[in-house]
């Protein structure tokens, strides 16, 4: 019986569609290789049709959105639209609503990739960050008073439960036993300043895994020191957890040592329920419609989407695409310098990973 997945997908804004037809076009050819098919749906939420209708998501949407097996997102950003009302409205929502609780975000740097870090090959640069994706500053608790007076205050709590906490934790554990590398969970917070958040995190970390995963090593780093270690000695990390904000920012910092945004990729998981994939660049509004922007954060999301539907098979195929391509194609990550257009990356990658 061959298997079969139901795919929501949300091409978005810029050149979110551009590069979701090629990860849809990868999908397929391995699809075809290992007797999986797909059926995709298209949802058309973005800066466009708010600005036609003035409407994010609607509720309806969210209600249809749960039926799939996944969602395949391209980009949310659009130039004439205010900061702030498309990321909560579309991105921040789904991922509430829908629960996905952990971000997931591999730091790995192929072969042929430059990166910034001098003397750093593809043997030290390979860790995942499990970034906590429902709680922290992200939830909105707070509020303004006196607005616009010399008076003014602005609050924005970090408030976390210990639910959120230890839910994230043991999904960390867990795929830190998975992963079956070094075996090694790093907690990254501020324990010298964040006294309650911290404390709690660091207390949960410990709890759960000298009684739950005593074969997995615990490491505990600030965010800020995290910051350097990822520049000087990236090869000390295996597996990172974090709280989101933080976890928000070192990612970035992950992203431009593996080369860049033309590469990262994130999955915003729910274990039990479902979960969207999506290229962590922008929507690169100066680079669309000209068959310039890179594919393979696009791709590579889902390549992620296969493994958390357990088509390790099928995922693997388009490593094995991403890499050869890499090796033999393509000339650089940037916009515009690949030496080969959006599509035809495309379809290198799907070729090789049809092999
Ligand atoms: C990310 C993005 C989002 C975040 C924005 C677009 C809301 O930066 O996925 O990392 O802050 O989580
Ligand atoms: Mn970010």
């Amino acid at each position: 019986m061959a298997r079969s997945y139901n795919i929501a997908v949300i091409p978005g804004d810029g050149t979110g569609p551009e590069v979701v037809a090629e990860g849809i076009k990868v999908l397929e050819a391995v699809g075809a290789a290992e007797g999986i098919s797909f059926d995709f749906t298209t949802y058309d939420f973005g800066g466009e049709r708010y600005l036609k209708t003035g409407e994010t998501l609607p509720d309806s949407a969210l209600e249809e959105l749960r039926k799939f097996d996944a969602i395949y997102l391209g980009a949310i950003g659009h130039p004439d639209v205010k900061p702030g009302i498309l990321e909560k409205g579309i991105l921040l929502r789904i991922r509430f609503e829908l629960d996905q609780y952990i971000n997931l975000r591999p730091v790995k740097l192929y072969p042929n990739v430059e990166t910034p870090l001098r003397d750093k090959g593809p043997e030290h640069i390979d860790y995942v960050v499990v970034r906590e994706n429902s709680g922290g500053v992200y939830t909105g608790c707070g509020g303004v008073t006196m607005k616009g007076t010399p008076n003014e205050v602005a609050v924005q709590e970090m408030v976390y439960s210990r639910f959120q906490v230890d839910r994230c934790l043991r999904y960390a554990f867990e795929y830190t036993r998975r992963r079956n590398r070094r075996k090694t969970l790093a907690l990254v917070g501020k324990t010298n300043v964040l006294t309650y958040v911290f404390d709690l995190w660091e207390r949960a970390f410990h709890e759960i895994g000298s009684k739950d995963y005593p074969d997995i090593t615990r490491e505990y780093y600030h965010v800020d020191a995290t910051c350097m270690w990822m520049v000087k000695n990236p090869e000390w990390f295996d597996v990172i957890v974090t709280e989101n904000m933080f976890g928000d920012i070192i990612t970035d910092l992950g992203a431009i040592t593996q080369g860049g945004m033309g590469i990262a990729a994130g999955g915003n998981i729910n274990p039990e329920g479902v979960s969207m994939f999506e290229p962590i660049g922008g929507s690169a509004p100066k680079y669309t419609g000209m068959n310039v922007i890179n594919p393979l954060a696009a791709i590579a999301a889902a390549q992620m989407m296969l493994e958390t539907l357990s088509e390790n098979r099928a995922a693997a195929r388009i490593e094995k695409g991403i890499v050869k391509a890499l090796e033999r194609d393509i000339q650089s990550l940037a916009a515009g310098k690949m030496g080969l257009g959006t599509r035809e990356v495309g379809d290198k990658v799907a070729a090789y990973a049809a092999e």
